[in-house]
């Protein structure tokens, strides 16, 4: 199997081309798992769970974003590259923290009421698939929208207050929703991306919308002209 990584080295790219020997059908981790062990230990990327559940192993595999742990290789060529929209760190390692920070300035979290309950399967129904997110920030990396708006939560932000702002056990349901004014609900272009890539089928913009319609109901923002079909000249 031919294997072309996209290395982010000295402040720029450069593919580097390996030949392998090893069967159709393995995992694209398992391939750099490979190459790092075998042939070069040089080679970065971040990977722990290898089970689809840490969120931390995202990469392009030949143009779209995947997670690498769950990606099976049945050509006999492959590419992996950084995912986009995030800084470059070495190789195919991205900087995650701008998800984390905007989810600690949004305080997307539970505050429950004296001791944290475990919640029970039926208190899922409301936030469904959004409780899969694994903040893997694939979705992210596909947004045209958090490109234009360095504001904008984005989808993983988004998906991950969703949850947080219908989970029972929360007692701070409305002062959460207030704190997602500032993330530009409205900034979404509903392009879909971030539904077609998510790796556990999280429906990110779901739940944009959904939040969206509860920030209009408090008043918290305005309705978009757009909305409302007025033509622009
Ligand atoms: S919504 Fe999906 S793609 Fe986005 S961070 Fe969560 S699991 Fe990853
Ligand atoms: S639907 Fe909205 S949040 Fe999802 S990728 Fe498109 S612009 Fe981003
Ligand atoms: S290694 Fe944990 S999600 Fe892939």
């Amino acid at each position: 199997m031919i294997v072309k990584i996209n290395r982010f080295q000295g402040g720029r790219y450069q593919t580097q081309e390996f030949e392998l020997d090893i069967p159709k059908g393995v995992t694209v981790l398992d391939i750099l798992m490979k190459i790092k062990e075998e042939i070069d230990p040089s080679l970065s990327f971040r990977a722990m769970c290898r089970a689809s559940i840490c969120g931390t192993c995202g990469v392009k595999v030949n143009g779209e974003p995947r997670l690498a742990c769950n990606t099976r290789i049945y050509q006999e060529e492959v590419i992996i590259e950084p995912v986009d929209n995030a800084e470059p760190i070495k190789d195919l390692v991205v900087d995650q923290d701008p998800l984390f920070v905007r989810l600690r300035r949004g305080k997307v979290w539970v505050v429950p009421k004296g001791e944290s309950l475990p919640l029970r399967p039926e208190d899922l129904s409301k936030t469904s698939r959004s409780s899969d997110c694994i903040l893997c920030g694939l979705c992210d990396s596909v947004c045209p929208s958090l490109v234009e708006d360095k504001n904008f939560g984005g989808p993983a932000f988004f998906t991950r207050a969703y949850r947080v702002i219908e989970d029972p056990r929360n007692t701070a349901v409305e002062e959460r929703i207030r704190d997602l004014v500032p993330f530009n609900v409205q900034s979404c272009v509903h392009c879909n991306n971030c539904n077609i890539y998510c790796p556990k089928g999280c429906m990110p913009e779901r739940w944009i919308t959904l939040i969206e319609g509860k920030l209009l109901q408090r008043g918290y923002i305005q309705k978009k002209a757009e909305d409302f079909g007025f033509l622009g000249f």
